[in-house]
């Protein structure tokens, strides 16, 4: 009996150091295994409807790198609004991080905002609620955002990653490489007048810069795309789970949401402003 007992719990410890350490569904699933081919309706292959996304190809019915990033920049390009885009989102089967995700967290505030925050991707709590910034770091974040006048009907946010990477553990290159198309659509449908980056992943990303958040934070860059009429100034910050374990780093990130306010005020792109 005790031994049972010791072997699931060195089975469940073994589960969450790799990550697993949500139950997201009731009955097992082998998730890597190739999917079973659909059944085939009594119809000729006349009125069959067409396939609606590249072929997946590569082991385990997985999309190779090079089709998802053809998939998400197709599906991305085509959402002409953000219930479009999260649809988009909803279809695309080329970010491995949907399979152990609960839920996709899209967004939260008002898309009319002239601030849009992005983060780095869904924690635990996100991943529960479909939200982005709802955890402990998320409560940081708002008191940030308080102390600029700022909350979610005066800001939108999301982040780069659209599904919680498993045990919260750094998202790979390819699977920001596969959300990136539906971020900087995203971006495109929103047209904020700035931008904040939280975070080096969110900040490297999408200012397509190697260094360091500590280097990158506190100074204005342009990030350009080009389906953007203009380039919209963007500032690089700390993230609020790096601040709850470094409070002492608090006060750069206060300068740094000082220098947006004063921005915002101004009405004015801080890089061209005289
Ligand atoms: N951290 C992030 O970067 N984003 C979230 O949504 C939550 C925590």
């Amino acid at each position: 009996m005790q031994t049972d007992r010791d072997e699931s719990l060195a089975a469940l410890s073994w589960l969450i150091q790799a990550g697993a350490d949500e139950a997201i569904g009731d009955v097992v699933r082998n998730r890597t295994a190739a999917p079973r081919p659909a059944p085939v309706p009594a119809q000729t292959a006349a009125a069959r409807p067409a396939p609606r996304a590249p072929a997946p190809v590569g082991d385990g019915g997985l999309m190779s790198n090079d089709a998802a990033l053809a998939s998400a920049r197709t599906l991305a390009g085509a959402a002409t609004t953000l219930d479009e885009l999260r649809a988009a989102l909803a279809a695309f089967d080329g970010c491995p991080l949907k399979q152990t995700a609960m839920n996709l967290v899209f967004a939260d505030g008002n898309p009319q905002a002239k601030v849009m925050v992005i983060g780095e991707g869904p924690g635990a709590e996100e991943d529960r609620q479909g939200l982005p910034f709802v955890g402990v770091s998320g409560q940081l974040l708002d008191r940030m955002l308080a102390c600029i006048g700022l909350d979610r009907t005066t800001a939108y946010i999301t982040n780069v990653l659209f599904w919680r990477p498993p045990g919260n553990r750094t998202p790979t290159a390819s699977e920001i490489a596969a959300c990136l198309p539906f971020v900087e659509r995203h971006i495109e449908l929103i047209d904020p007048d700035y931008l904040l980056f939280v975070g080096g992943i969110s900040a490297k990303t999408l200012l397509g810069r190697s260094e360091g958040i500590l280097k990158l934070r506190g100074r204005w860059a342009h990030y350009q795309h080009v389906g953007l009429a203009r380039p919209i100034p963007a500032m690089a910050s700390l993230h609020p789970a790096y601040l709850l374990r470094q409070p002492a780093q608090k006060r750069l990130a206060w300068r740094d949401l000082l220098a947006l306010k004063a921005a915002m005020q101004s009405g004015k792109d801080p890089l061209l402003a005289t």
